[in-house]
């Protein structure tokens, strides 16, 4: 089975959002799915079984996508999967454990890489594995499609690899009530609906591109 982590350092980057359309998407592609909620809210479970979700931790959605909610890391999963994708939590609090299965990584950043960041992210990679093979995902992009020269040196600092899949903002949900600037929201009519940049990470997974790269 392939271990892939969504995780980052901070909430509201798009871990779920990214994992859950993984998990959607893996599917669609023909193989069998464990999606792995290691947060205590349960977003994962929430957003994939439907808001109604009464904290039930094993939750088969399909034929071939099964949902744990695991906020306590216990790490014993089924047989029978091709690929298991774990939601991280908004701190990177996850055990040692779970951190040394992830054979790959995706980080969501969401904006601009930013010197800032290039700290985060070397303590987030103290936490790995050398093994596990991170990138660097730039989400909620708007009109960006390239990636700058400051954030390629960073990235290069670092040694995290940035993708050059952007995930774009999908549905404008509604506006801030406090700011008047539009919220980003998954919106529910759109559950399930795999982004195209998301179908190419998924091949980019099935096809094993990440261990060459
Ligand atoms: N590419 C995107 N397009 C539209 N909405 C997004 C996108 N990425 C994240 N969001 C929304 O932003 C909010 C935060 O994302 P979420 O996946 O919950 O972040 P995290 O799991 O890192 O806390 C959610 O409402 C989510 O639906
Ligand atoms: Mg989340």
């Amino acid at each position: 089975m392939v271990n892939i982590g969504v995780i980052a350092w901070k909430g509201g980057v798009g871990k779920t959002f990214i994992a859950s359309h993984l998990v959607w998407g893996l599917a669609e592609l023909g193989e069998k799915v464990l999606g792995i909620d290691l947060d205590n809210q349960g977003d994962l479970m929430k957003w994939m079984t439907g808001y109604t979700w009464k904290k039930q931790s094993d939750v088969k959605v399909s034929e071939s996508i099964t949902l744990l909610w695991r906020p306590g890391g216990e790490i014993q999963l089924p047989n029978g999967y091709g690929y298991a994708v774990f939601d991280g939590r908004p701190q990177v609090d996850i055990s040692a454990d779970i951190l040394n299965m992830l054979d790959v990584a995706f980080i969501p950043i969401a904006g601009r890489l930013s010197q800032e960041n290039a700290r985060d992210l070397s303590s987030l990679q103290r936490e790995m594995s050398p093994d596990t093979k991170m990138f660097l995902l730039a989400n909620l992009i708007e009109m960006r499609l390239y990636i700058t020269r400051e954030e390629a040196l960073i990235s290069k600092k670092v040694g995290i690899p940035i993708l050059d899949m952007g995930i774009p903002k999908t549905v404008k949900v509604r506006e801030s009530e406090m700011t008047g600037r539009p919220v980003w929201e998954m919106s529910y009519a759109n559950r399930g609906k795999v982004p195209a940049v998301l179908k190419s990470l998924c091949f980019f997974i099935q096809q094993g591109e990440w261990e060459k790269l």
